[in-house]
């Protein structure tokens, strides 16, 4: 069993990944945190308290920062995720409240109470887990792992040619965990660009799970739409899941050890870049997947949903 927190800014895929630790029988999840990206940070925490709720868990959620390091603060990405993060689904009103204490200390503090067992999952921009390394030395020491979605070495970017989204909306956050050493890793675009999912595939989730996984569909409408529309591609990209599935079942990834840097400026800004001359040790990055694998314990632990 995995004791898990995901950091997270739902999000259509965000959602699909929270679901999915939801129905997961070897994940304990822990809590979210949340932060910007997608939507803003405070629509990001409405949103993760909304699928928490909707899937019957009881478990916190701490509100993350709601700003880069050092970028002014980014606009959401309406044209991806919709409006309010789920499409053209529209927003709801939570009935709970996110904790007091904020995303980086709790991350501090559950690293400390579940030492060597907690594996953090960012499948947003890297702010509250740069904060939580900065606030807490031992912050690294005590978690098990890092698995981020994020990040692209061969594959180039996705919102811009050298970038993927989550480490250009706080490059110099994403340097920071880059130097977080073998406990780090990344899952970015040269293997989340090979699991796809299509309309047909979120139909028969639906069918078997009508009530969550019908909310899922419904979100990805507007999500194939986009991949369509502006990457040609007939399916989605599942991102966030595939990071959460990394968690549980790394021996479905190929990683390679490599120092890595993040461009934090110019053209190349959020691009990761290989640099082994930096001194720095080695994080491990997602080279090859085992896609179908993937996909059919993503599709197959869905439908566990009601
Ligand atoms: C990442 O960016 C966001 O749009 C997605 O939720 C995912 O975390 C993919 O580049
Ligand atoms: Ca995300």
């Amino acid at each position: 069993m995995v004791k898990l927190i995901i950091d997270t800014d739902p999000g259509i895929d965000d959602a699909m990944a929270i679901f999915y630790a939801a129905a997961a029988p070897d994940i304990d999840l822990l809590g979210l945190t949340t932060i910007f990206g997608n939507v803003t940070t405070a629509t990001a925490t409405r949103n993760a308290l909304r699928l928490l709720e909707a899937a019957g868990l009881d478990v916190p959620v701490a509100s993350g920062a709601t700003a880069p390091l050092v970028l002014p603060p980014f606009k959401p990405s309406s044209h991806v995720h919709g409006d309010e993060g789920f499409g053209d689904i529209p927003a709801a009103e939570p009935k709970g409240k996110p904790l007091e204490e904020d995303a980086a200390d709790f991350l501090c503090r559950m690293a400390r109470e579940h030492k060597g067992e907690l594996v953090v999952c960012p499948i947003g921009p890297l702010t509250n887990i740069a904060l939580a390394m900065q606030r807490d030395p031992e912050f690294i020491e005590n978690v098990k792992s890092i698995v981020v979605m994020g990040g692209s070495l061969e594959e180039g970017g996705n919102i811009t040619p050298h970038a993927e989204a989550n480490i250009y909306h706080d490059p110099h956050a994403a340097d920071v965990v880059c130097q977080g050493g073998e406990k780090v890793v990344f899952v970015g675009l040269d293997v989340t660009h090979r699991i796809l999912c299509t309309a047909e595939d979120f139909e028969s989730i639906a069918a078997k799970s009508p009530e969550l996984g019908g909310m899922l569909q419904e979100m990805s409408y507007f999500y194939l739409k986009f991949y369509l529309e502006v990457a040609g591609k007939n399916g989605c990209s599942l991102h966030d899941p595939a990071a959460v599935i990394a968690c549980t079942h790394p021996e479905l990834f190929g990683m390679r050890d490599v120092p890595l840097e993040v461009s934090c400026g110019g053209e190349t800004s959020g691009a990761t870049l290989a640099a082994p001359d930096s001194g720095r040790d080695p994080v491990k990055v997602c080279m090859t997947v085992e896609a179908d694998r993937v996909k059919s314990l993503f599709l197959k632990r869905l439908t566990l949903l009601p």
